[in-house]
């Protein structure tokens, strides 16, 4: 196995904590511990409190998989495991996937999403947008299936470009896998971050009995830092397989996170709708922008998600724009290249409270160094 470097996550690694404003991010402002707390019970305080720092269950906390399970259609706890989100993912690829299989996976997307089936040796296939709207079409997708196709890989709300399905549409999709009996593995990391008008999908595992759902507390909930997702499936036997493989890497979760997540599950309300409000806030205040700025860039807002692939009529590559910028300006943009996709891009995030700042000091520097 010979993994590429994650370009995304190391162009954040340089830049994150030393750039002063982020216009990337495709997570929310991240909640204090003490908003946390202040949401919890008497009885979810006392845990948290009386809470013993061994290890815990593999599967996740019982109590944690009991809080996850409303959100899910006829799941059991043993329908649900938890871990990291990136663990989960590579696991879930490791243990179904061998090098004799077809993939495909949805692209431009977050690079795990089909780097690690490429790593195991899968031959890939990518489902690629309509570049004018970035609708992705389930008929393009149908003719990129192969007779050793075992898995499609999609991911929506999508992260970078904010494309979204309706449900008629995700029920196509399951259609055209279960004919051809392939899994789907529905990266949800953007699960009910819907401010547009389509309404929020069902999981997937809550439509197809080979389908498995990835969710967790970055995106939705504002915290990233609880480093807490989990996979929900009909499909046991991919869980019991994965259980065994997270054996050999974490073992089980981060008791403190396990119990802040149960209270965020718990309290979503608290955690999403100031998300939600802040999201639709900052797409508006980006389209005013895009509006003053149509020499400068092209704004398809988001369907869903708190992203958007915004391009720029800019005479250089979208990296050379990026490195230049965050250099002279501390602002640091997500460009094109990090998504392994051609054209002049940068990813534009939503869910933070700064954007309106930022905007005004990128209308500056596009002013000042790009010609109209
Ligand atoms: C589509 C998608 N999947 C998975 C992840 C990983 O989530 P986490 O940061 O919680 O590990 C991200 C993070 O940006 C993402 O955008």
């Amino acid at each position: 196995m010979q993994l590429k470097d994650f370009k995304l996550e190391r162009y954040f690694g340089i830049h994150e904590f030393t750039a002063k404003y982020l216009l990337s991010s495709s997570d929310c402002d991240g909640y204090t511990m003490q908003d946390v707390l202040n949401t919890a019970t008497v009885d979810e305080l006392e845990r948290w409190n009386k809470l013993q720092l061994g290890y815990t269950e593999s599967e996740g906390n019982p109590l944690l998989r009991q809080a996850i399970r409303p959100f899910y259609k006829n799941a059991d706890l043993d329908n649900i495991l938890v871990a990291s989100p990136g663990e989960l993912n590579f696991v879930l690829m490791n243990t179904l996937l061998t090098a004799n299989d077809h993939v495909i996976a949805i692209a431009p997307s977050y690079q795990s999403l089909h780097e690690v089936a490429r790593s195991i040796g899968c031959a890939m296939s990518y489902w690629l947008p309509d570049e004018q709207t970035w609708e992705y079409e389930p008929e393009q997708l149908e003719c990129l299936i192969q007779e050793n196709t075992k898995l499609i890989i999609i991911n929506f709300p999508h992260n970078p470009t904010g494309a979204y399905l309706s449900e008629a549409v995700l029920l196509r999709i399951v259609e055209i896998a279960r004919t051809h009996g392939i899994y789907i593995f529905s990266d949800e990391m953007y699960h009910k971050l819907t401010v547009g008008e389509l309404p929020t999908l069902p999981p997937i595992q809550d439509v197809y009995e080979k389908g498995i759902s990835l969710w967790g507390t970055s995106k939705t909930f504002g915290l990233a830092g609880l480093r807490t997702g989990w996979l929900v499936t009909q499909d046991k036997t991919v869980l019991r397989k994965i259980l065994a493989f997270k054996d050999y890497l974490s073992i089980c979760n981060s008791a403190p996170s396990e119990i802040l997540s149960i209270i965020a599950l718990n309290h979503i309300e608290q955690f999403l709708d100031p998300n939600l409000e802040k999201i639709k806030r900052n797409i508006q205040y980006f389209q005013e922008f895009a509006d003053a700025h149509t020499d400068y860039v092209r704004f398809i807002p988001p369907k869903a998600g708190s992203t958007a692939f915004v391009e720029l009529h800019i005479p250089e590559t979208s990296l050379v724009f990026s490195d230049k910028m965050v250099a002279e300006t501390g602002i640091m943009t997500v460009p094109a290249e990090m998504f392994g996709f051609d054209g002049t891009y940068i990813r534009v995030g939503f869910g933070r409270a700064i954007l309106p700042e930022i905007l005004e000091r990128f209308s500056d520097y596009l002013k000042t160094n790009y010609t109209a």
